[in-house]
């Protein structure tokens, strides 16, 4: 049987072009939202969550093609967004997957 994997790597340039590299859980339910909060980076995420607020608006830099697809709110919300280009996403409606490890993401401006 193969090694279940319990953690995977995310990358995430912030708004200076910084990248961090953030090790992340899958075994504690977190978002990609939560994660970004937990180390501390500049992503407001002001509405904690609640799809209501797009300022965990992110965009991913990597292949996008084995992330589940946006829901109608995201969908919604995300078209409201003056910077909105097709690879943004809400992290806060991002659950961490085995799929994102090695994702590379860029926090919207
Ligand atoms: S935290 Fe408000 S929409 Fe994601």
């Amino acid at each position: 049987m193969g090694e279940v994997k319990n953690d995977i790597t995310i990358n995430v340039t912030d708004q200076s072009g910084q990248v961090h590299i953030l090790e992340c859980p899958l075994d504690m339910g977190l978002t990609l939202k939560d994660i970004c909060k937990a180390y501390e980076l500049p992503m407001e995420a002001m509405c904690g969550g609640m799809a209501m607020c797009a300022t965990c608006h992110c965009y991913i830099l990597s292949d996008t093609s084995a992330l589940p697809e946006k829901s109608d709110v995201e969908y919604a919300l995300l078209s409201e967004v003056f910077n909105e280009k097709s690879n943004s996403r809400l992290a806060c409606q991002m659950p961490l997957s085995a799929f994102m490890d090695g994702m590379h993401i860029e926090i919207a401006p």
